[in-house]
């Protein structure tokens, strides 16, 4: 399912004061089955475009169509209803989210809401339960005995018992240890492949921009500076200081080595395969 920003600006209301713009006439075209990261520095608007793609956060002007149903000012109440169902939202550290006494009552509530029955649902939780790598019988337990990454998968669980079309993730992997991200990023991938979803995701993380994702969007103040794909966004160096972007190990190795030897390597290397391979093309090694 397709994402589309058509001139889209929004702000938040805080009591009677409106802020500044958080979203500034951002234009873009998500394509169905794409997986999308989204970087830039703490406050340029990442967590907001997200927000604007399941209707949390309403535009002032332009709209947003998730497939054929749109988001803006008159939106329609069933359009935000279909659209909350398609588009799963994971959130930053989704486990505060957590509410029953059981996990499996906190998986079965969003598919309750949509109409789901509790047979059926109770046999999706125990269906996505086991796809974010627990055990049937943490269902019982309740979701606040469990440890900080066990939380998360049961969060993420709950999103997926939703069945949406297009899985938005602001930093799912903040605060794991590097196994327990891991693991989640992988999951993410896999069900992103198999199920066709568009999938968006809002990482620090250059490594994970590289290892998933298929095409990039820089964001700054508000708007969208950039939309392309890893190789494009870090062959312009010089603009990716500018957007305080860390540039992935193998790249930042490859600059280092080409400043200090004279030798340009015939290719922009992002991983350390590529890296390798470019050094013995060029004999280095
Ligand atoms: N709920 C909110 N109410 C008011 N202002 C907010 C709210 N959420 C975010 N903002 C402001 O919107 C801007 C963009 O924030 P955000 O989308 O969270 O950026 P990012 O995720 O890139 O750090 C910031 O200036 C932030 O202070
Ligand atoms: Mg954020």
């Amino acid at each position: 399912m397709e994402i589309i920003f058509d001139r889209v600006s929004a702000d938040y209301q805080i009591g009677p004061i409106r802020t500044p713009l958080v979203l500034h006439d951002v234009n873009v075209k998500l394509a169905s089955g794409s997986y999308t990261a989204v970087v830039g520095y703490t406050g340029a608007g990442k967590s907001s475009l997200l927000k604007a793609m399941n209707g949390l956060l309403i535009p002032i002007q332009g709209q947003v169509k998730i497939g054929s149903d749109l988001i803006k000012q008159d939106h329609n109440k069933n359009a935000l209803k279909s659209i909350r169902k398609k588009v799963g939202m994971v959130f930053q550290f989704p486990e505060s989210q957590l509410f029953a006494e059981t996990v499996e009552k906190d998986i079965c509530f969003g598919p309750l809401n949509f109409g789901v029955s509790l047979e059926d649902a109770k046999e999706v939780a125990k269906k996505v339960i086991q796809q974010v790598g627990l055990s049937v019988d943490v269902l019982e337990k309740s979701p606040f005995s469990l440890s900080g990454g066990q939380k998360r998968r049961v969060a993420i669980a709950g999103i997926l018992a939703m069945e949406p079309d297009i899985l938005v993730l602001d930093e799912p992997g903040a605060g794991l240890d590097p196994s327990g991200k891991k693991e989640i990023m992988d999951l993410i991938s896999s069900w992103h492949k198999e199920r066709g979803l568009t999938t968006v995701l809002v990482t620090h993380d250059m490594e994970d921009v590289i290892s998933y994702a298929d095409e990039v969007i820089v964001m700054e103040k508000g708007t969208i500076v950039f939309h392309d794909t890893a190789q494009v966004l870090f062959s312009n160096t010089e603009q990716v200081e500018k957007w305080h972007l860390d540039a992935p190990d193998a790249r930042r190795f490859q600059l280092e080595l080409e400043k200090k030897t004279g030798i340009t390597l015939n290719r922009i290397c992002l991983t350390v395969e590529d890296l390798a391979d470019a050094l013995i093309e060029v004999g280095l090694v």
